[in-house]
């Protein structure tokens, strides 16, 4: 990894990387949309600033791309075979590799419900022990569009910590006192453009009031590096209260 990225990473939590993907990467990168199934239900701007779909479409789009759908999976295995295959991955980091929890993201214009809530990423792994918390990872989001303040995503600068707060995606807590203060970057990236983030630090999306659908993809890599984490008290109490409420369940 480029020293320029290692230092923005230690220092701010997050970095942009220009052009992660060449003129001719990002075709193969966004290549999927041509799929027929999708391309009946989604259209790519020619600007490249998003996609639309007809209104009467866009159950029938939100249920193609659920989770666990096989075209999710397929655009996901896609975009890390694309990204893979870039030079940026190849000069910055061929000795990582994916810990296989990936995630494809689709915000609707005005659906406010979908935006998540500011969060550290290493803390759903942590409360759902998905056995992939004691290695650090980082965060490739990477748009399939241009995106800009009224369809992005908000990031903290602070410094990496391995301290874990109670916040949840889904929960909305404001920002541990610590950070209410910091600076908060708005993404304002191009399509070919990408943002990697610290497992640590805080972000969240911002309510889509533009015109498209904004479609992007979660990475994450590891270099299998060994970190240990500190769970806040509230978390660990939130963990704890799960734990009683599944076990009364059973
Ligand atoms: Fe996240």
């Amino acid at each position: 990894m480029k020293d320029i990225i290692k230092n923005n990473l230690e220092n701010y939590g997050y970095t942009i990387v220009k052009n992660a993907f060449t003129e001719i990467e990002t075709k193969n990168l966004i290549s999927i949309f041509e799929n027929p199934e999708l391309k009946q239900f989604l259209t790519l701007d020619k600007n490249n600033c998003g996609f639309t779909t007809n209104d009467g479409k866009k159950d029938n789009l939100q249920n193609l791309l659920k989770s666990d759908s096989n075209m999710n999976k397929e655009i996901i295995n896609h975009a890390l075979s694309s990204f893979e295959k870039t030079k940026f991955f190849k000069e910055n980091l061929s000795n990582f590799e994916t810990n296989g929890w990936n995630g494809l993201r689709v915000n609707v214009p005005s659906q406010k419900f979908k935006n998540v809530c500011w969060h550290q990423d290493i803390q759903t792994p942590i409360e759902n022990k998905m056995d992939i918390e004691d290695k650090k990872f980082y965060t490739f989001w990477i748009p399939f569009s241009s995106v800009n303040e009224n369809n992005s995503i908000e990031i903290v600068n602070m410094p990496f910590t391995n301290k874990v707060f109670h916040n949840h995606y889904k929960i909305n807590i404001p920002l541990p006192k610590i950070y209410r203060n910091s600076e908060i970057h708005k993404v304002k990236i191009s399509l070919g453009d990408l943002v990697i983030l610290n497992n640590s630090t805080f972000h969240r999306s911002t309510w889509n009031q533009s015109n498209f659908i904004r479609i992007s993809a979660d990475l994450r890599y590891t270099k299998n590096e060994k970190t240990s984490f500190d769970a806040s008290f509230l978390l660990r109490m939130r963990i704890f209260k799960n734990k009683i409420k599944n076990l009364v369940k059973k």
